[in-house]
């Protein structure tokens, strides 16, 4: 079953084709890398496929339904979620209350001003479980801006989990990172539920060769490649786009 079909998207930003007739379908469950140069397009492709952005030309569909003109809260509620490349908790509130916030602004009815009791202590058992689940419920009551850069990566990505997405876009999750906070994270990636597709950008090479199934690479806003890892590390256009790079694998190193 398909969870994504994208048709010949193209998004022009003045006289600059950020993403150029690209097409690729995901089957459900499927994990995905996306690569490429710095300005290769992968943020806009991402930023097109949860609605931030609104295509020049071309059509997405998500689980066979054609999303190309909804909104963003509109494809959150179908079941996309994204942690973003930059962060985007809010700083002076406690981990439990960006948690809270989070969880509650998945349902329809976040604005409702008379809750039931009952529901809000779903939603605060489902916090928890969160927390828990990110080893950060000891720090639950702690301004986020008191967290590690790691820590606060860890909770965004768990946030975006929270919401039981069938389908989560990381964008460059590893960015900022220690060696050792970006394989806890390929460590979450690693063992989500094999029912969430997951589309990554990342340029941790370590990251994305564990982690994908299939790479696509962009190249100025093209799809120059579609394999398995290792048809991607042995492509002739993907070597000479990282000029002079005999392996895939050592492209971390220049970028
Ligand atoms: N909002 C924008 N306005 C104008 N140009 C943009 C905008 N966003 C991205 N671009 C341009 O589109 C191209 C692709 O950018 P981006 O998607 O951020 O690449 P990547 O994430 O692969 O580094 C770049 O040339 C960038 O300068
Ligand atoms: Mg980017």
């Amino acid at each position: 079953m398909e969870a994504l079909r994208i048709e010949s998207l193209t998004k022009q930003f003045g006289g600059v084709d950020a993403v150029n007739r690209v097409s690729f379908a995901v089957s459900v469950g499927e994990r995905l890398a996306i690569i490429g140069p710095n300005g290769a397009g992968k943020t806009t492709l991402f930023n097109l496929i949860n609605g931030q952005l609104g295509p020049t030309a071309g059509r997405i569909h998500f689980f066979g339904r054609d999303v190309t003109s909804l909104p963003p809260h509109r494809r959150a509620h179908l079941g996309q979620a994204r942690a973003f490349q930059v962060i985007s908790l809010l700083q002076e509130l406690t981990v439990l209350q960006n948690t809270l916030l989070s969880i509650n602004g998945t349902k329809p009815h976040r604005f409702k001003m008379f809750r039931p009791v009952m529901a809000f202590k779903k939603v605060l058992q489902k916090a928890a479980n969160t927390l828990t689940d990110l080893d950060l419920w000891e720090k639950r009551e702690d301004p986020v801006k008191n967290l590690s850069y790691g820590e606060q990566r860890r909770l965004e990505i768990g946030l975006g989990l929270s919401m039981d997405p069938k389908l989560l876009l990381l964008d460059e999750p590893s960015a900022g990172l220690t060696k050792e906070e970006s394989a806890d994270i390929t460590g979450i990636i690693k063992n989500l539920s094999s029912g969430i597709t997951v589309l990554v950008v990342d340029h941790d090479m370590d990251m994305v060769f564990e982690v994908a199934e299939r790479i696509l690479v962009l190249h100025y806003g093209e799809l120059i490649a579609d394999g398995n890892p290792s048809q991607i590390q042995n492509d002739q256009k993907v070597k000479e786009i990282y000029m002079g790079v005999e392996d895939a694998a050592d492209y971390a190193e220049i970028d």
